[in-house]
């Protein structure tokens, strides 16, 4: 079989290959919106935790269909973002490097989500010094680690990252509030490539993802607006919010299989496919 397939353009795209993964995920039983810590959540608009809870079941059982595990953790009445289950730990290698909220209407959800590693074995748990949002601003790119700051993870946490994964971690700075997190501005698409909204980073941090990642996927305002960046990659399907158009067809021109996901309900509270997904990597 020949090693790539034919675009619409006639420029040849790498065949794709996924590789099934683990994921830790939280149902959004108690989802609300009775806070603001970011700018999409509004308090004061209705929230209809049924359909939060349906448009999440449908991506569990879609990464299901593609082979992925999904293991989940019992939601915590009074932790209505507990559904974002990215910003619970950082798992490389089998260890876990907990998280530790910036806003205190979150600061419940790191020993939460601590205490369920413990209790299904896992052993290499750390319990960080540094505030840190877990893959929220933690993305892993082959033997890297991308590592956010400027809205809720310490500068400081990256070193302790750092240190505890053994890994090297490369700090980008956001600026812009919307988009908050890391993996609200990145994603991940492969080993060695991301996709990413330039606008959302310092001018520092942008050439440093030029330097990088030359030939990355450079996402629109349009793409960003709608949380499109939020996207979980397997190496071949990529799910990411289904209005994100733009991206979509990028996607495709490089041979990945982008599958669009509504989780309308879960971006009143400033998240969408990423945000629900935590990895779990295993050791090596
Ligand atoms: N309401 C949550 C917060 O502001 C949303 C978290 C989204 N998670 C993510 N990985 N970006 O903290």
């Amino acid at each position: 079989m020949s090693p790539t397939a034919a675009t619409e353009t006639g420029t040849a795209a790498p065949t794709r290959t996924a590789t099934p993964r683990r994921f830790l995920m939280c149902p959004p039983r108690h989802f609300d919106v009775t806070y603001s810590i970011n700018p999409w959540m509004h308090p004061g608009k209705p929230v209809d935790t049924d359909l939060a809870l349906a448009q999440w079941t449908q991506l569990t059982e879609l990464y299901r269909k593609l082979g992925h595990t999904v293991e989940v953790i019992e939601p915590v009445p009074g932790l209505p973002d507990m559904v974002f289950a990215a910003n619970g730990a950082t798992v490389v290698d089998g260890r876990v490097f907990g998280a530790r909220f910036r806003h205190v209407e979150r600061t419940a959800e790191g020993p939460a989500y601590l205490a369920w590693f413990v209790a299904q074995g896992y052993t290499d748990v750390y319990w960080p010094e540094h505030i840190n949002e877990g893959e929220g601003d933690y993305l892993v790119v082959g033997r890297k680690v991308l590592a956010g700051t400027g809205f809720r993870t310490d500068p400081r946490a990256h070193a302790e990252a750092q240190e505890f994964f053994g890994l090297p971690v490369i700090g980008l700075t956001l600026v812009n509030p919307e988009f908050y997190h890391l993996d609200t501005a990145l994603a991940v698409l492969s080993d060695d490539e991301v996709m990413y909204y330039p606008e959302a980073f310092t001018p520092g941090s942008q050439a440093v993802l030029r330097e990088l990642f030359p030939d990355a996927i450079r996402a629109t305002a349009e793409d960003a607006a709608v949380f499109g960046l939020n996207a979980l990659s397997d190496g071949r399907h990529v799910l990411l919010p289904d209005a994100a158009v733009h991206l979509k067809q990028e996607l495709s021109a490089r041979g990945f299989l982008p599958i669009g996901v509504e989780l309308t309900e879960l971006l009143k509270a400033g998240g969408s496919v990423k945000c629900c997904t935590l990895e779990l990597r295993p050791a090596r």
